[in-house]
């Protein structure tokens, strides 16, 4: 037997720290958050996404009645920028969340299981790391690639 251990590498930061393309990344996901249809959880998160052709997708969590059937803000994101532009490739996502409170939250917001895995297929697809900015009011979060963030990843091909 051997005893392994998993890091996962990630950059605190300040907001003003960024570089005006990650500060703009960031301003888009919070925009994001306002266009969100969460009259259930009343919990706003916006995601954007930049594209090697230097489009900015976003999206925001859509709930519904039958709950299962609401989608994530990464994954409304995702989706939509594969299905408008199928072949440019992702370079970076930001996540943002607004809370119950009204407020932006303070911690980062970090996406859900589902959308991890979600996320890790056009990463592949991209055939480069995929850089993840997770938005907090009182500190970011920047990760090198969303692999980082999906030990044991489940990998088909
Ligand atoms: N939500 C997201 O949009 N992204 C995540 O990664 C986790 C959760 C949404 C789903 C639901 O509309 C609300 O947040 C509360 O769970």
């Amino acid at each position: 037997m051997t005893e392994k251990e998993i890091k996962i590498p990630y950059i605190e930061a300040q907001y003003q720290e960024l570089d005006e393309q990650d500060r703009q990344l960031v301003d888009k996901a919070l925009e994001a958050t306002a266009r969100a249809y969460a009259p259930y959880s009343k919990f706003n998160v916006g995601a954007a996404i930049l594209l090697d052709n230097g489009e900015i997708i976003t999206g925001a969590n859509q709930e519904n009645a039958a709950f299962p059937s609401g989608t994530c803000a990464e994954r409304t994101a995702c989706y939509y920028a594969h299905a408008t532009y199928p072949d440019a490739r992702f370079c970076a996502i930001a996540v943002a969340a607004v809370g119950t409170d009204g407020k932006e939250l303070e911690e980062p917001c970090a996406p859900c299981g589902a959308c991890r895995q979600a996320l890790l297929e056009y990463e592949k697809l991209a055939g480069r790391d995929v850089r993840v900015i997770l938005v907090g009011r009182k500190v970011l979060y920047l990760l090198p690639s969303v692999k980082s963030l999906v030990p044991f990843a489940f990998v088909e091909f």
